[in-house]
């Protein structure tokens, strides 16, 4: 058995592009944990902390600053996401609790590999790796098309990464990651092109797998 598995509580993490659907299913998931009778914190990257409204003002563009910058604050973020003394998932997981995350280090992989390369995101993530590795990460694949269709629906003016070009190469950034972290992370990659119910049923089925459940 290794230490992760003797942790209190479990760490689920949800990954995907701007538009798959991700925070839908989020929100789904958490409900049904709950009516499971699991004390669920749910909780996104970027954070609502200090460092993660300095990102989001930068995703926007009322700050201006360079991918470089952008990649390296979302490394302390996400330190700050696991150690901070307000509502850091580190201590929520050592207390029992089932933390669920919209987005961690897989997002740093994919949208920031093509502007500092793969290798330098893990080593600035490998505190957070050793701190807290998910006991699954469940990306949400859906084609760049797709999502930058259902971006276009919410009319609202596009972040930094919401546009086709970058979103195709972020989806083929999450890929490599994917396969180059085979072996040292647990992850699935599901279809996420189907219905809102299909997508649900997926996820439920890798949970319950990971708690031990029959599937229902
Ligand atoms: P998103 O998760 O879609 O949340 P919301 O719907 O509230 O905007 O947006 C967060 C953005 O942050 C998204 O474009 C991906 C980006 N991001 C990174 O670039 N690097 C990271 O490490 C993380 C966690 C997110």
């Amino acid at each position: 058995m290794n230490l992760d598995q003797c942790r209190p509580g479990r760490f689920i993490v949800l990954e995907g592009m701007d538009g798959s659907g991700k925070s839908t299913q989020h929100a789904i998931l958490a409900e049904r944990l709950r009516d499971r009778g699991l004390r669920v914190h749910d909780t996104h990257e970027p954070t609502s902390g200090p460092i993660g409204s300095l990102i989001r003002q930068m995703l926007n563009g009322r700050i201006q600053a360079n991918h470089e910058t952008i990649a390296a604050l979302f490394a302390a973020d996400r330190i700050d996401h696991l150690l901070n003394s307000h509502d850091g998932i580190l201590a929520k997981i050592n207390g029992g609790m089932t933390v669920l995350s919209d987005r961690y280090y897989f997002s740093s992989y994919a949208y920031h590999a093509a502007s500092v390369g793969l290798d330098w995101l893990i080593q600035a993530n490998s505190l957070s790796a050793r701190l807290l590795r998910p006991d699954i990460t469940i990306f949400i694949d859906v084609s760049a098309e797709m999502c930058c269709k259902r971006l276009q629906q919410r009319h609202r003016r596009p972040e930094l990464y919401e546009n086709l070009e970058a979103l195709k190469a972020i989806r083929a950034k999450y890929l490599f990651a994917f396969d180059q972290l085979k072996g040292r992370e647990a992850f699935e990659i599901i279809d996420g092109a189907g219905g809102v119910e299909g997508v649900t049923e997926q996820i439920w089925i890798i949970v319950s797998r990971l708690f031990g459940w029959d599937h229902d």
